[in-house]
């Protein structure tokens, strides 16, 4: 019996110390030699996120380093703090974060701040901050104008009267992109509103008003749902032209409403989306989801790990936008990626042809 208990205590011990139970994200790798990088990504639920971990990821340990890399559970806020706060506390050299609410890290950071760790915002900029030295991003105001001019172009709204029935989707209000999202896409669309060659049925168009809450899909569904049911919108009723959405999992929700309430790629209004997720590109390719916003986050990866390296190394890192994004604390030099719109035509090309995915992946 003895012996039997040794044995399991022995197992158990050995497990210990392969690292079994760790989290999957959790990396390995020790920091003895200071060459950590921390990176903290919102969700593993929405497939972008976790091709820009993936990316990270692989880039940074290319360049080097060692990276600690965590998803904050499902946008869940108190689990991102203590990820960042185990960050600090391990010694990373610079911390990389993709914030699930913009406003939630500032008694954190203050930290990082104390202990001289640089941060890195990704994607989304952290507000109400001073420990924030960089920021990299798409050109979130050029992914909304694209939105809106290809609902100009394709209801070829600077020649038509209408009125054309359209309904308005955005993002999270405590997600910063949201704002310029919905602005740049509203710079188009709102002097066609204003007209009246767009009309909004719902009446919903304020930023408030047509904001998705933690960009779930279910959400915007059912506020599609609703806006079906209020406003008599049906295949063979109420013609609705097109719904402005700003992302692809806002997208995905208002096509899922669409269909159940029985229309189908013959009628189907022009949808706007973002990020190209792959079940978005399979509706583009079916008919059911008109555009997306190819963010290559690859792109963005090759970026932030360049800015990084350029901070360990004590250089300055390249900015090409020193004006736009104010934080509230001051504006943080950013560094903008381009955004591409994808449809039909050049989906094949821009997705395939760069390898980001195969065929088979949206088949
Ligand atoms: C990102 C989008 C993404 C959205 C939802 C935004 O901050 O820029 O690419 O679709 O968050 O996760």
């Amino acid at each position: 019996m003895k012996r039997l208990i040794a044995v399991i205590l022995t197992v158990l011990f050995l497990l210990g110390l392969a690292g079994c139970g760790k989290s999957e994200d959790t990396s390995s790798n020790s920091n003895s030699d200071g060459k950590m990088i921390g990176v903290s990504m919102p969700t593993k639920s929405l497939q972008r996120w976790n091709e820009d971990g993936k990316n990270m990821k692989s880039k940074l340990e290319a360049a080097g380093y060692k990276v600690d890399l965590q998803y904050g559970g499902d946008n869940d806020i108190p689990t991102q703090v203590n990820q960042i706060e185990n960050m600090i506390t391990e010694g990373c050299k610079v911390i990389v974060i993709a914030a699930i609410d913009g406003s939630s890290l500032t008694e954190v950071l203050k930290k990082a701040k104390e202990q001289n760790i640089p941060v890195i915002a990704y994607d989304r900029l952290i507000m109400n901050s001073d420990a924030v030295s960089y920021y990299a991003t798409f050109d979130n105001t050029q992914v909304g104008v694209m939105q809106g001019e290809f609902i100009e172009k394709k209801l070829d709204l600077k020649n038509q009267k209408g009125p054309f029935n359209i309904e308005l989707f955005t993002g999270d209000p405590a997600d910063n992109n949201a704002t310029f999202f919905f602005g740049g896409a509203m710079k188009i669309l709102k002097p066609y509103i204003d007209s009246g060659v767009l009309k909004v049925l719902s009446g919903q168009t304020t930023q408030a008003q047509v904001s998705t809450a933690g960009w779930k899909t279910e959400n915007a569904q059912s506020r599609m749902e609703n806006l079906i049911t209020s406003n008599g919108y049906s295949p063979k009723g109420k013609k609705l032209d097109a719904v402005c959405c700003s992302n692809d999992s806002t997208a995905m929700g208002v096509t899922n409403a669409l269909v159940s309430a029985g229309y189908t790629k013959d009628n189907m209004p022009i949808i706007t989306g973002q990020d190209c997720d792959k079940a978005n590109v399979k509706n583009m390719v079916q008919g059911l989801q008109s555009m997306s916003v190819f963010k290559d986050t690859r792109a963005l990866a090759d970026k932030v790990v360049s800015m990084v390296d350029a901070i360990v190394k004590g250089t300055k890192p390249e900015i090409n936008d020193p004006n736009t994004y104010n934080n509230g604390k001051g504006v943080v030099p950013s560094y903008l990626c381009a955004p591409v719109a994808a449809t039909i035509d050049n989906y094949k090309q821009i997705l395939i042809d760069s390898k980001y995915y195969k065929e088979s992946d949206i088949q």
